[in-house]
């Protein structure tokens, strides 16, 4: 627990540099799994800084984002590639093949094949080693809804009637947030070497009680991270207040 987001973010970009560095000089990639929202943009901010002032570099860096939409325009303003481009790979050096997103253009009958050559890169690549999580007001993790298996793998869902609801606002209306996504699997998270979940603010308190103290149980996917051997929550304080 941190006593604000900027604080936790940077402790956790450190941990990612670290690796990043470590892995350079073995001449060794680095694999992460990312996150987008508003949880995860000031670890992206300093992740630029560190590259811009203190010669970071992501040449040997490979990336797998959890999910995006679907269907969606990759330039459409709330695609995740278009959030990935201006919060962290406009900004560093990242080869742009190493750098993967799930597809929300893809003709529906396509999506099977694609996932599993999603999760084939991701075993090619070595296996993610650092993953970056926020979490959703149902409990989500990637957009692994309520009701999502321990082993599922990346896939097409539906998103919950709240996860619209909370994307409303960037879709400007419930109406136009698209009713679908493709996301990693809950068991495609748990493959990774290190889960960091992160979580700011009051609003995701209560959430944040059940899958840190609640149940192991699909009604709340961020619970099975509890048997995970190497994950860690990162809050700041008002994300904390409901812990016992
Ligand atoms: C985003 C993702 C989601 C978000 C979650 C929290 O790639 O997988 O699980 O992490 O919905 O979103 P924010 O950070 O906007 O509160």
């Amino acid at each position: 627990i941190y006593e604000d987001a900027s604080t936790a973010s940077a402790e956790v970009a450190e941990e990612i540099a670290t690796l990043i560095r470590q892995r350079n000089k073995e001449d060794k990639h680095t694999v992460l799994g990312l996150a987008t929202g508003s949880t995860p943009t000031e670890v992206y901010a300093e992740l630029v800084r560190l590259h811009k002032e203190e010669g970071l570099t992501f040449k040997n860096v490979i990336t797998f984002n959890l999910d995006e939409y679907y269907p969606l325009d990759p330039h459409s303003l709330q695609s995740y590639v278009r959030f990935m481009n201006e919060h962290l790979f406009n900004h560093i050096d990242i080869p742009e093949d190493q750098v993967h997103i799930p597809d929300g253009t893809l003709d529906e009958k396509e999506v099977p094949e694609y996932c599993r050559k999603y999760e084939q890169k991701i075993r090619e690549a070595g296996g993610i080693d650092i993953q970056l999580l926020g979490i959703g007001r149902t409990g989500h993790i990637g957009f692994n809804e309520p009701g999502s298996r321990p082993n599922s793998r990346t896939r097409m869902i539906t998103l919950d009637r709240i996860t619209r609801k909370d994307a409303a606002s960037d879709f400007f209306g419930e109406e136009y947030v698209p009713r679908r996504a493709i996301t990693m699997g809950v068991g495609t998270i748990m493959d990774s070497d290190r889960i960091i979940l992160m979580a700011w603010g009051e609003g995701k308190a209560p959430i944040i009680r059940e899958a840190v103290e609640g149940n192991i149980r699909e009604q709340v996917p961020a619970t099975y991270l509890q048997e995970h051997e190497n994950a860690s929550v990162i809050l700041d304080e008002a994300a904390a207040e409901k812990l016992t």
